[in-house]
């Protein structure tokens, strides 16, 4: 049988894992969801999910990857638990759905190029119109699919790491520079206080729902991402090292991206901060307007550039998402490489229509979700995915992937692997914490906040 194929080196995977968690998740869903979250108190949250509970979570799902080098369908059968694989299947569906809106979201990204490349700023105040010429976008979003699928048919080494090792560094510098520009804006320091002064009293259940759901979606956990690329890895790979420098990229990174965006708010508002709540329009929506009111040659530049940037940090993100399905059909299914990506991004593609047409084609994907009941509000297809995938799923996933790792595969089996290559994690205090985390910590916590999850966006039923 032909090999499967690997990363090459250290680098390569810490890049390419790195380049799944960063995207999209970051740039555009980590500032809306500060700002729709009443803004640090947010922060906080997340930041402890992601360092309390994500972390043993990712640990565990590279060791059970590089254990089998399986899919995560795969893995758990190879294991010799088959009756488990249901959770490596649930992931694939949850990647599957991801991909298909977060390909319609990269669309638009992708065209906004050409709109702040030819100095269209007033774009700003025709992105609901933009979002119903789904002819261009959907053209858009076609191109981007297509271009995921090209890196994913090179391969591990040749495909995902190359792109990835070029796109995250010049990602890293693009948005710093950024970073630099906003800050020296007037009332740049509102939106800093807005971002990191937490006011406790605007935490609800909806914020620690959604600030849970973000963590896992912008860490790629819970669906077998992880699992995937960790089946990529070499035994001599320290696991835990790779799995701290993975999330402090992903945490810095959204963390940067909030340093560019609220000081831009900030400035924008005249310090009222006003707009802050824009939600998943608000990059599209409001930073035009910025780079607007830059105006000129600057304007143009960075208003392109910074568009550049988002579809760099989407494309190591949609790599991973069809990375996933595609090692499952090419694993258990023995299928060629090549076939399965572009089988696989075709039907992605199709089963994105709905969200593609959600905002404002039709009216029907746009607001006939109103019997659900997320806060009470309509909603359209697209969120009602994301809180299908991202908010449910996700979680339930890294629930179960902790529970089966500690107690069915055993701790002893999960410690031996994250042991390979890292010869002083036995005996750690970091191990320690690891088997409590992922024995009952994470199981505890994600089972319990999934069902309240569920209850409230899918039932109103709103318990804390
Ligand atoms: N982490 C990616 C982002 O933040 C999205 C993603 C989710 C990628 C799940 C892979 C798996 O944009």
């Amino acid at each position: 049988m032909a090999t499967r194929g690997g990363f090459s080196s250290r680098l390569g995977f810490i890049a390419a894992a790195a380049g799944s968690a960063v995207g999209l998740g970051n740039i555009w869903g980590f500032p809306f969801e500060v700002g729709q979250g009443g803004g640090a108190a947010f922060v906080v949250i997340y930041l402890a999910f992601c360092f309390i509970l994500c972390f043993p979570v990712m640990a565990t799902e590279i060791a059970i990857g590089r254990k089998t080098e399986k899919n995560p369908v795969g893995a758990f059968t190879a294991l010799g638990y088959k009756k488990w694989n249901w959770v490596g299947k649930m992931g694939i569906v949850a990647g599957v759905l991801i991909l298909s809106f977060y390909n319609v979201i990269a669309g638009w990204a992708f065209g906004y190029i050409f709109e702040m490349a030819s100095s269209n700023f007033g774009i700003a105040d025709q992105f609901g119109e933009y979002t119903t010429k789904i002819f261009k976008v959907g053209g858009y979003g076609l191109l981007f699919m297509a271009t995921t699928a090209f890196v994913v048919s090179k391969g591990i080494s040749g495909g995902i790491e190359k792109a990835a090792k070029l796109l995250m560094p010049a990602l890293i510098l693009m948005i710093l520079t950024m970073v630099v520009y906003s800050l020296t804006l007037p009332n740049a320091i509102d939106g800093i206080k807005f971002y990191l002064v937490p006011d406790f009293s605007k935490i609800n259940g909806s914020v620690i729902y959604n600030a849970l759901g973000q963590a896992f979606f912008s860490l790629s956990l819970g669906m077998g991402a992880l699992i995937t690329y960790g089946s990529y890895v070499n035994k001599k790979e320290n696991i835990v090292t790779a799995t701290a420098l993975i999330t402090l990229a992903d945490v810095g990174i959204a963390f940067i991206a909030g340093l560019m965006i609220f000081p831009l708010i900030g400035f924008m508002s005249g310090g009222t901060m006003e707009g802050a709540a824009g939600g998943p329009g608000l990059i599209f929506v409001t930073l035009p307007q910025i780079f607007g009111t830059i105006g000129g040659t600057l304007g143009t530049i960075v208003g392109t550039l910074f568009f550049v940037l988002l579809c760099f940090a989407a494309l190591t993100s949609t790599v991973s998402l069809l990375e996933v399905p595609v090692a499952y059909v090419v694993d258990e299914m023995q299928v060629r490489r090549k076939r399965a990506v572009w089988i696989m991004a075709g039907i992605i593609f199709v089963v994105g229509i709905p969200s593609l047409l959600g905002f404002g084609y039709s009216e029907f994907f746009s607001t006939a979700f109103t019997t659900f009941k997320e806060g009470g509000t309509d909603t359209d297809f697209l969120s009602f995915i994301a809180s299908v995938a991202n908010d449910s799923i996700l979680p339930l996933g890294g629930c179960m992937i902790a529970f089966f790792a500690a107690h069915i595969w055993k701790k002893e089996n999960l410690d031996e692997e994250l042991a390979q290559g890292a010869p002083n994690y036995k005996g750690s205090f970091l191990q320690k914490y690891m088997n409590f985390a992922v024995g009952y910590l994470a199981p505890i916590v994600l089972g319990t906040l999934f069902v309240l999850t569920v209850l409230f966006k899918f039932f109103g039923i709103s318990i804390i």
